[in-house]
């Protein structure tokens, strides 16, 4: 277990949000809403993660409000009212003392309040994430209005060591459901057999829920990079291609590895998943302070063709865009692709991305990604996720 972020945080990051927003001006942060799948059922809520990120709240319907006028900063938080039979139905509500101790906010009051309180931020320019829906938003009476999402990616890009021990458990998690995979895989199985090996693992260990919807891809569909039906059976001598992570407390891990079904590589899955790896080696020093995502994105692009080309599977007719055709990486956080104004980002201490090189031939039926989690230091790259089994000699040996 790793402690939850203290009140402390959320304050900080709300004083820092202050720092960034100019006088005579609004944010306006909905947590979002439920949506109706059919008749008598919503779809799962997910919390929105800036609202998250600044109350550490999690139930539906808040609104969040951060003012700044004549250098006076004031929050205040609207919550739903108790509902008793809502409530029976559906869950409590949190109560204002409760929200209070988890947030910090002091000022905190019921929904029916909110259009009222706008009134008296008339004139105001306002900073929002488009979250708070149309019938909750009404007329603001608010100036002008500017997105809300520059200002916050500065912030959330960089973690703080509260946030890092809570990632280093989301992927800690991860390392121990893929473990469980490397115990179990056998050709003949379901792809959603490993899947479930995998959730059923960082459930039973914590984890709130998977941070994105697991990809379990086997065999020829290896190049498509977002399958996520899983329904195939593993057929004997082809790998599996493994993209999931957990989330825990919110933080997400995202980790990819392929694997041969059988446990063991053949002559050329061997050679196509070894010159993936040297390649991601090779790229990881690159992530360092003060470089760009742009120039990693080109060196991963060499470096790929280069050891690509070193092993006789590539297609001469072909060019390495036939062969990787996604990002080197992201930023990792609340999100599995973090708040990030612009993906060519400078990097910076406290940053978390992804590194994941991968090489797909569609025309032999295979595909190899390997996917880490870097944190920047001034000192360097640390592979946050280092321990999970990744060499050859590994792989085959714990299967
Ligand atoms: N799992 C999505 C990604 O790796 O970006
Ligand atoms: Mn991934
Ligand atoms: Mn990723």
């Amino acid at each position: 277990m790793v402690k939850e972020l203290s009140q402390e945080f959320y304050q900080n990051k709300r004083e820092a949000l202050y720092d960034l927003l100019p006088d005579q001006s609004a944010t306006i942060i909905g947590a979002g809403c439920e949506v109706s799948k059919s008749l008598d059922e919503n779809y799962p809520f997910y919390v929105n993660n800036n609202y998250l990120y600044l109350t550490g709240l999690t139930e539906p319907e808040g609104i969040l409000v951060l003012a700044k006028m004549h250098g006076q900063n004031s929050t205040t938080l609207f919550i739903r009212k108790p509902d008793p039979f809502k409530e029976k139905w559906f869950g409590r509500h949190i109560s204002i003392d409760a929200a209070h101790q988890k947030s910090g906010i002091d000022d905190i009051r019921y929904l029916d309040e909110f259009e009222s309180f706008c009134s008296d931020l008339k004139g105001l320019d306002y900073y929002e994430d488009d979250t708070v829906p149309d019938h909750q938003k009404r007329e603001f009476g608010l100036e002008h209005k500017h997105s809300l999402l520059p200002l916050l990616s500065k912030m959330r890009l960089v973690k703080s060591e509260e946030e890092l021990a809570l990632m280093r458990h989301a992927i800690h998690l991860t390392h121990l459901g893929i473990n469980q995979i490397l115990a179990n895989l056998k050709p003949g199985d379901f792809e959603y057999q490993a899947q479930d090996i995998f959730e059923y693992t960082i459930l039973s260990h914590g984890a709130e829920e998977t941070a994105f919807g697991t990809i379990a891809v086997s065999g020829e569909d290896a190049p498509i990079l977002h399958y996520m039906t899983n329904r195939k059976r593993m057929v004997d001598h082809t790998m599996i291609l493994f993209d999931l992570g957990a989330r825990y407390r919110g933080y997400c891990s995202d980790i990819s590895r392929t694997f041969p079904v059988n446990g063991h590589y053949t002559r050329d899955q061997r050679a196509l998943y070894e010159a993936v790896l040297q390649a991601q080696r090779d790229i990881i020093p690159y992530y360092q302070v003060g470089t760009n995502m742009r120039d990693v994105q080109e060196k991963s692009r060499e470096l790929l063709n280069q050891y690509g080309l070193a092993t006789d599977l590539f297609d001469p007719e072909k060019t390495i865009d036939d062969y990787y055709y996604h990002g080197i990486g992201h930023s990792l956080g609340l999100d599995t692709h973090d708040l990030c104004e612009d993906r060519r980002v400078t990097l910076k201490p406290g940053m978390v991305i992804t590194c994941e090189p991968g090489l797909y031939m569609a025309d032999r039926g295979m595909g190899v990604r390997i996917e880490d989690d870097i944190l920047i230091t001034e000192a360097g790259p640390v592979v946050l996720s280092a321990e999970i089994p990744k060499s050859v000699d590994i792989i085959e040996s714990m299967m």
